[in-house]
């Protein structure tokens, strides 16, 4: 295809890799967007043009989802990082209990931040495993009367997945940055859903956010205007300047995922990617993986090599051999493969190849 002679294999966490049609088609509508004789960058959010966007984006994420009727989508800024503050602020009062799930470093990081605005109580905690596992569900503290409970559906530096949804009485609020239309869900167990857009929805610059009708409108005063979700609801995520080329090629994302016959079809190809790469790594003595394997994630797979001076060589090697972006996060070091939906099974084929490749010269 067009593009793939310049087009290295990208594996990076985020930002990371977009379907490549997806930047075609923003690259032949750039000068010239659907006839306007400008771009899509340089049309008002507040036009009809732009409205299609928008209304169409979301319709598309609606059917992706097979979202009911009773949620509302909210396209918004700050990243998942923001809403790490606005989720306290709208679904819990000061003096109220929330009950969070750490498994890693983003939950933590929610923690954190949730700390600042009401009593946080810690369900369950992994960090007796190394944050290398999800503890089950049978040992959890819930707290009564607690105005929600949190969880981060993948731990992208970690590499650890939770295996099942929650089963509680109160909200479920789900972190899913980094397994978002990575196959189907259960919308409807969950009271809220919120995902930094740039792994497998688009560019960076939004956040979509996926809340229970019944759970807005009860923002706590002293919460600014834009992080209310009520008030962005009213104003269809449009009550100040919407990132209007990232919210257009999220979009384009959402269009390219229902051509690929939607997230079931996705549910495999993602399955079968960190399959691939999973085995790669067990069956060769020379690479690593600390997740118990049943908390493994599909999105983000992390590995080790046996003599950690090789890593330098490792990715010199790996990017002269067009495989980008396997580093590590800064936190962890090592290598850390991320496996979204643009990642096509040929990357896959292409690493574990050349790490059996590596391995054999170096082992
Ligand atoms: C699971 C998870 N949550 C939250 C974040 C923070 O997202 P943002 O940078 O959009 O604020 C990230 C970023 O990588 C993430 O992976």
């Amino acid at each position: 295809m067009e593009g793939d002679r310049v087009r290295v294999f990208n594996f990076a966490a985020g930002p990371a890799a977009l379907p490549l049609e997806v930047l075609q088609q923003a690259r032949d509508e750039l000068l010239d967007w659907r006839g306007s004789g400008m771009s899509v960058m340089e049309v008002s959010h507040r036009s009809k043009a732009f409205l299609a966007v928008a209304r169409q984006s979301e319709a598309d994420l609606r059917v992706l989802l097979s979202l009911p009727d009773h949620y509302r989508v909210l396209f918004l800024q700050g990243g998942a990082t923001a809403q790490f503050a606005a989720i306290p602020m709208n679904l819990a009062g000061a003096d109220s209990c929330v009950d969070y799930v750490s498994t890693g470093s983003w939950s933590n990081k929610a923690i954190g931040e949730a700390r600042r605005y009401c009593r946080v109580q810690l369900a369950a905690d992994a960090v007796d495993s190394g944050y290398h596992s999800v503890p089950p569900q049978s040992l959890w503290k819930l707290t009564d009367g607690a105005a929600y409970l949190h969880y981060t559906s993948n731990e992208t530096i970690g590499g650890v997945e939770f295996p099942f949804v929650p089963q509680v009485d109160v909200p479920l609020v789900a972190d899913m940055s980094s397994t978002i239309l990575s196959r189907p869900i259960e919308v409807e167990r969950f009271g809220l859903i919120y995902a930094g857009a740039q792994k497998n929805i688009g560019p960076a610059g939004l956040c979509v956010v996926i809340v229970r009708e019944d759970l807005i409108g009860h923002a706590r005063a002293g919460t600014p205007t834009l992080w209310d979700y009520k008030a962005m609801a009213d104003e269809g995520s449009m009550l100040n300047t919407p990132p209007t080329f990232a919210w257009y090629c999220a979009g384009l994302v959402f269009q390219w995922l229902r051509r690929q016959g939607g997230l079931a079809v996705m549910a495999q190809r993602n399955r079968a990617k960190a399959e691939l790469l999973y085995r790669a790594i067990d069956e060769s003595g020379f690479y690593r993986n600390p997740v118990e394997s049943s908390c493994r994630s599909w999105m983000n797979v992390p590995f080790t090599l046996a003599q950690p001076e090789l890593d330098r060589s490792f990715l010199a090697e790996a990017n002269a051999a067009g495989l980008a972006n396997l580093e590590g996060h800064r936190s962890v070091g090592g290598m850390r493969a991320s496996l979204y939906n643009a990642m096509a099974l040929d990357g896959v084929v292409a690493l574990t190849d050349f790490m059996r490749d590596f391995a054999r010269r170096h082992g």
